[in-house]
């Protein structure tokens, strides 16, 4: 006789004993659980109207998988990429950022010939990882953790998790999967529309496979912060900074004048309207100038021009590093060159 996933679950809860008190049968019944969120759409609540909200961006990618080929006249190998909302009813939130039932997702479908689908995915688990190390991230603290072929999702043929080593232990940040021609298949399967490419150059037509990085935007953003947060003494004071990659910083340029008087205010607004032009930056005149570091040095803020006295007589600055806090002058006028070449040349 069958049972049914109820009576499974009642029979399994009545062997167990509660592992605080000890005692037998303290379990409720089995329960079933919807990791999806379900809601209505439009004014009215019947089954008609029931919808879920999207637990990852990638659905939509296949769905439009032959429109985007057609109309950007792509041939395999390409990728179609989406950054978006993501919801997921989970049962426990925790760890700030790492588990939230809002998040956001990037994800990627790159759509391959099957006869190629080892190649690349070798190729995305490769580059996925060292995109990361390229953003600044240490490598020390990343690994794969390739998933057994027993435990792999009912959609994958390989998978594997990028991990980070945050402060509460390893913990997934992108995953990376070979997920076949499954959900083209299924698509095609419930839609009855075909969703076969035709390889103009081997006359092949078939399903493609699809090689997926799926990365947390919310949870490589807090790996990010956390992987670049230091407190250090300097001097005899704390000084607490985060070493944002150039890249990932939210400001690129604080700009103070030194004092509030002779001139130096309006060199530094002239400075701070030319720059804002092409790169974030902070104008900040409260207080001693060293504050107004820490200050930038906390917000991950990578670089710093002082208008001084020496800037009335010769019109250079002073810029100074957020890592090394070396101080150099630059002209008023090559500052722009010099920040858009540091940003875009900076290295991990
Ligand atoms: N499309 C495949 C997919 O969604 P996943 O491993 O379930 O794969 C991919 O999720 C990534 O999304 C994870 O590596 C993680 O960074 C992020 N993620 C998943 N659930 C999350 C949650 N509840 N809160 C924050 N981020 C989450």
């Amino acid at each position: 006789m069958l049972l049914e996933d109820a009576d499974i679950g009642k029979t399994l809860l009545s062997k167990l004993n509660c592992p605080q008190c000890g005692n037998a049968n303290t379990f409720t019944d089995a329960r079933k659980f919807n990791l999806m969120f379900k809601t209505f759409i439009g004014p009215v609540e019947d089954s008609s109207a029931v919808v879920y909200l999207r637990p990852e961006t990638a659905q939509g990618i296949f769905v439009n998988f032959l429109n985007v080929q057609g109309s950007a006249r792509q041939k395999i190998p390409f990728g179609i990429a989406q950054i978006g909302k993501a919801f997921r009813n989970e049962i426990n939130t925790k760890n700030f950022l790492f588990i939230t039932r809002e998040f956001e997702q990037m994800e990627m479908q790159f759509f391959v010939n099957p006869k190629d689908d080892k190649k690349w995915y070798d190729y995305w688990k490769t580059e996925r990882l060292n995109w990361f190390v390229s953003l600044g991230m240490r490598k020390e603290k990343l690994r794969y953790h390739d998933h057994h072929p027993t435990k792999l999702a009912h959609y994958a043929k390989e998978a594997t998790d990028i991990e980070y080593e945050f402060p509460f232990g390893w913990g997934e940040i992108e995953g990376v999967h070979n997920r076949t021609n499954f959900d083209l298949s299924r698509h095609e399967e419930y839609s009855g529309k075909s969703l076969k490419y035709f390889d103009e150059e081997s006359k092949e037509k078939f399903v493609p496979f699809i090689i997926e990085t799926s990365a947390g935007a919310s949870r490589s953003f807090m790996a990010f912060l956390v992987d670049s947060l230091y407190e250090e003494e300097v001097k005899g004071e704390q000084r607490t900074v985060l070493r944002l990659h150039p890249k990932l910083a939210p400001i690129k340029v604080g700009i103070f004048p030194l004092v509030n008087k002779d001139g130096m205010p309006e060199i530094a607004r002239n400075i701070e309207a030319d720059l804002r032009k092409h790169l974030k930056v902070f104008y900040d005149d409260k207080g001693a100038v060293g504050r107004r570091y820490r200050r930038q040095d906390e917000a991950g803020t990578p670089y710093c021009v002082t208008i001084d006295t020496e800037t009335l007589q010769n019109q250079t600055v002073t810029v100074r590093d957020r890592d090394s806090m070396e101080q150099i002058r630059v002209s008023n006028d090559k500052l722009k060159e010099y920040f858009v070449q540091k940003i875009l040349t900076a290295q991990d």
